[in-house]
């Protein structure tokens, strides 16, 4: 089992020692390869907002940096622990720009089949990168296990020491069970209902953005229930269409194109 764990912090600090509870739980069990990847250590560029990647394909991107090595080694994962210090409520700096270079993995997703947790450090607020995370990855196509929030260790009182560690524990565990079973749930309303979006976009927008009609048709998911074969109960399926008729027609309405 090979997990990717993507360092968002500048410094070796409290979402490092995060990280390293979790392998040492993870490593519990046989055959767990843990990797660590510094994001400071990475060339990462600014994204330029000129769409390039969106429109024409990521490989178009004007800035050759550390982007595609990134994207190559959560391929290479079977799950991937996402790490970032609290700032300002949000994820850092470091780890915001992946996310926007990835702005194009929304459009052509391609984890599916893989795992992801979030491990947020912070003085307490968590809930805001946590979510921001999984938003991002599961949009990426990653089946979301857990999130964790850690406050500073060394700060807190013993019995709450012994409580972070035990939830450290109980969510490594979480997480390498999830990607032992190999098993992914079964997508809910929302998840039809943004899949659809999504397929209205790579629909009518062919002209604007032939990358993504190219990806989408190549995939097979213009004439598919959802993005990988999944059980889907019949009534969310009606459900789904009946959506992708209401918001199409919104769309028409409201922009040219479509
Ligand atoms: C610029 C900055 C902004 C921060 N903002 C928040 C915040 O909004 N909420 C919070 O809970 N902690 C905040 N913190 C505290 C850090 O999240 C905390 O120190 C964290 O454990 C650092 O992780 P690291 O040691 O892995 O870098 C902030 C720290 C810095 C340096």
């Amino acid at each position: 089992m090979k997990i990717l764990v993507v360092l968002g912090s500048p410094r070796k600090g409290e979402s490092y020692w995060g990280a390293t509870r979790l392998e040492k739980q993870l490593k519990t069990h046989p055959n767990v390869d843990v990797e660590y990847l510094w994001l400071r250590d990475l060339n990462l560029k600014d994204c330029l907002g000129c769409h390039a990647c969106i429109f024409n394909g990521e490989s178009h991107c004007p800035l050759k940096d550390d982007t595609p090595l990134l994207q190559q080694k959560m391929l290479e994962a079977d799950g991937v622990i996402f790490t970032s210090p609290v700032y300002a409520l949000q994820i850092s700096a470091l780890l915001k720009k992946p996310f926007d270079h990835f702005a194009y993995l929304w459009h052509r997703p391609r984890f599916f089949g893989k795992y992801a947790m979030a491990l947020a450090s912070g003085g307490g607020q968590f809930k805001e990168t946590l979510d921001y995370i999984k938003l991002n990855v599961t949009n990426w196509g990653f089946t979301f296990v857990a999130g964790i929030g850690i406050a500073h260790h060394e700060a807190l009182q013993p019995g709450r020491q012994a409580k972070q560690e035990l939830d450290l524990q109980k969510t490594a565990e979480k997480f390498y069970a999830a990607v032992k079973s190999q098993k992914h749930p079964s997508p809910g309303l929302y998840e039809l209902i943004r899949f659809r979006v999504w397929r209205i976009n790579a629909k009518y927008l062919k002209e604007s953005n032939p990358t993504d009609n190219a990806y989408w048709n190549e995939k097979g998911w213009f004439d598919a229930a959802y993005y990988v074969e999944r059980p889907i109960s019949f009534l969310k399926i009606i459900a789904a269409d009946v959506m992708e008729r209401v918001i199409h027609r919104f769309m028409q309405s409201v922009y040219q194109g479509y």
